[in-house]
């Protein structure tokens, strides 16, 4: 039902357009819409001219570069390739030398209350870069050196910053796992990037719950050591943990003996700068490979042009720094930019459904940067708790991680804004590294439902499926024709599956996934994946992962995965699943299958429902029929063509399962 009122509202909104509020836009850096008309072209005549300029503004170059783009070994691009820099000095060090020493970066804010008061931890720049240089010393005194790999798995704490920033400083490689995925997709991960050093905590707060991070980091390893020498444990929660003598270290300890010394190491551009894994259509998931120059480059400018960044805001992104969002707009892009950072650790609803609104008016918030589906989350608790406090320092909000419906959009300016506040809908992918489409919120029209225009420099296209250019509002597969700073270099250890995965649907075109269209003024509308990637709560979920993970339970022989809309969480999963002969289906069984997944992968992998079925319905080939699946998941009945299934008593039979 909810689900029809929101279509209802959507047609009724899908018109409406927001110019820049006033106010907003008389302080934008950019407000001369002629202005930003005529960056756009002047960027898509020539996009490469256009980030160098971008390169040499927003970075200090210890080498300078003379090359741009170098595309000659396509589909790997290099950017400024020449040049060389280190992505901590330019997220710190200039900024120290440059007037902001004392200028907070972070600002901090624990879960836990004692009595009312919170645990609020604030760094300026100047003590930022002095934990990053001893953390820089810790890391080398135990063996890392540049091009090596540390695994992190971190609860949101500023340790977590500095660890990654601290990686950089030596150069380096890190790969942040989420504090949410189970230990056997952290040795995965572990094990592919081949870390030698993880970084982790004895756990971290969520829910009024200590999450015991370290735990899952020993049961990760088990009595292998898969490659890791060292594992540093940061103390948060205070609980008793194992600590493995030989293997594993402290940190406030190696920390109190480091000195806050020592100069960054400056990398070639095209340096490794993170690995950062994501689900894909296929097999295990896949390490998206980020590098120096192209990356900050992308990262600093798309974060001051999006956000309209000022010196006095106080910029919070809810992202866990586990995913990209976390990397690019909580990490880089904003310490960059010299912005401070606001980051909580723990959940919206601890104690109560306040906490949030709680924050923005005590910390006085100013930029507050979400995904829908909290949002959604938030509409579904009222207004009560929003409308208790005072949220006048906003002004500015984003969204990112999925298609926003227009209900949820107008919402959020109404309700959070308070009709002030202009609303950047950002698209972009891990892969991306940075934002490409989003408005430019002092000249720009907001549209609700979507991301509007790509930003300058970036040049999208909708094509059909043999590549052929779409007309207006005409659907079709969402691509990038030319290469942008940002964009991932590789798939580490498996270069065949990023030039499989992303340059063969159309052949030497990045394709993103996703399907949308664009509209007469040139707004696109992002539809969503058009592959087996689900987007769970703005969290990519592989389908297969799922269905491996399934099938490796005893009592299964067959799983099929699919999304449904969810009001809530924008796709929700549903498990089809056939059981090995004899088994009995029942609730327990379900349910027991759905903690199986969260074991195998992490919680965010749970399906939302287990059906069984006798048999999974196949094409004569023995392809699983998904698109049955889905509108059985979906809607509960199945239209179209089913001429091609194997077994029509197959379908009955799932039809009758649902009752
Ligand atoms: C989806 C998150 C619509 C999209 C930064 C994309 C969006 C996938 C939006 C990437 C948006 C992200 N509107 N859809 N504003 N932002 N998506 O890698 O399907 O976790 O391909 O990166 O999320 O998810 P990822």
């Amino acid at each position: 039902m909810k689900h029809n009122n929101d279509t209802i509202t959507s047609t009724l909104i899908e018109d409406r357009r927001f110019a820049p509020p006033k106010a907003f836009a008389a302080r934008a850096h950019l407000r001369d819409p002629a202005a930003a008309k005529a960056l756009r072209e002047s960027a898509a005549a020539d996009p490469e001219a256009y980030w160098r300029q971008a390169a040499r503004e927003e970075l200090r170059w210890s080498k300078p570069f003379t090359q741009g783009l170098d595309w000659s070994n396509a589909p790997h691009a290099k950017w400024f390739a020449d040049g060389e820099l280190n992505v901590s000095d330019n997220c710190l060090d200039r900024h120290c030398e440059g007037g902001r020493v004392h200028k907070a970066a972070l600002i901090w804010e624990g879960e836990p209350l004692d009595g009312n008061e919170p645990e609020v931890r604030t760094l300026t720049y100047g003590q930022l870069r002095a934990q990053v240089q001893k953390a820089a010393q810790v890391l080398q005194r135990l063996g890392v050196q540049v091009g090596d790999r540390v695994a992190i798995y971190m609860p949101l704490i500023p340790e977590a910053a500095i660890a990654m920033l601290a990686c950089a400083r030596i150069g380096a490689v890190h790969s942040v796992i989420f504090g949410g995925f189970s230990a056997e997709s952290l040795r995965d991960r572990i094990q592919d990037a081949g870390a030698k050093l993880v970084i982790t905590a004895d756990g971290g707060w969520r829910r009024g719950q200590a999450l015991r991070l370290k735990d899952v980091v020993d049961e990760a390893l088990g009595h292998g050591t898969h490659g890791v020498q060292n594992v540093l444990v940061v103390q948060r929660t205070r609980e008793d943990i194992a600590m493995q003598p030989g293997r594993d270290h402290w940190w406030h300890e190696h920390m109190e003996a480091a000195k806050a010394v020592g100069k960054p190491v400056a990398v070639p551009a095209e340096h490794p700068l993170f690995i950062l894994y994501t689900s894909g259509t296929t097999g295990k998931p896949k390490g998206i490979l980020h590098t120096t120059g192209g990356y900050l480059t992308h990262v600093t400018r798309t974060f001051k042009q999006v956000f309209d960044i000022r010196d006095d805001d106080l910029y919070w992104c809810t992202a866990d720094v586990g995913w990209i969002t976390g990397h690019s707009y909580v990490v880089y892009g904003p310490l960059a930019a010299g912005a401070t950072v606001f980051l909580y650790e723990g959940a919206p609803a601890f104690p109560d459904k306040n906490r949030f609104w709680d924050i923005i008016e005590r910390h006085r918030i100013s930029i507050f940067y979400t995904a829908p589906t909290a949002l959604r989350t938030f509409m579904s608790w009222g207004e009560a708790p929003i409308l208790k406090h005072d949220l006048t320092s906003l002004r500015l909000l984003g969204t990112v991680g999925e298609p926003i419906n227009p209900a949820a959009w107008v919402w959020y300016h109404e309700v959070i804004g308070g009709g002030r506040c202009p609303i950047v809908d950002t698209w972009w992918q891990t892969e991306t590294g940075g934002i490409l489409i989003a408005p430019l919120p002092g000249v720009q029209e907001c549209v609700p439902g979507t991301a509007t225009l790509p930003l300058p420099g970036v040049l999208p296209e909708i094509v059909g499926p043999d590549g052929e250019a779409q007309p207006a509002n005409a659907g079709g597969l969402l691509v990038l024709k030319h290469p942008w700073p940002g964009m991932a270099r590789t798939i580490w250890g498996d270069d065949e599956r990023f030039k499989e995965t992303y340059f063969s649907r159309v052949p030497g075109i990045y394709f993103t996934g996703d399907g949308a269209r664009r509209d007469a003024d040139g707004n696109f509308w992002i539809m969503g994946r058009v592959d087996d990637v689900l987007n769970v709560s703005g969290h990519r979920i592989g389908t297969m992962e799922v269905e491996s993970a399934l099938v490796s339970h005893p009592l299964v022989a067959e799983a099929a995965v699919v999304g449904r809309p969810d009001a809530v969480t924008g796709q929700a999963l549903v498990a089809f699943v056939t059981l090995t002969a004899g088994t009995a289906q029942n609730p327990e069984l379900a349910e027991a299958l759905r903690h199986h997944v969260a074991h195998e992968i992490g919680a965010l992998a749970r399906p939302a429902e287990v059906r069984f079925a006798a048999a999974l319905p196949k094409t004569r080939s023995g392809k699983i029929m998904r698109r049955l699946l889905r509108e059985l998941a979906g809607q509960g009945t199945v239209s179209g063509d089913t001429s091609t299934l194997e077994d029509f008593g197959v379908l009955e039979a799932l039809r009758a399962s649902e009752d």
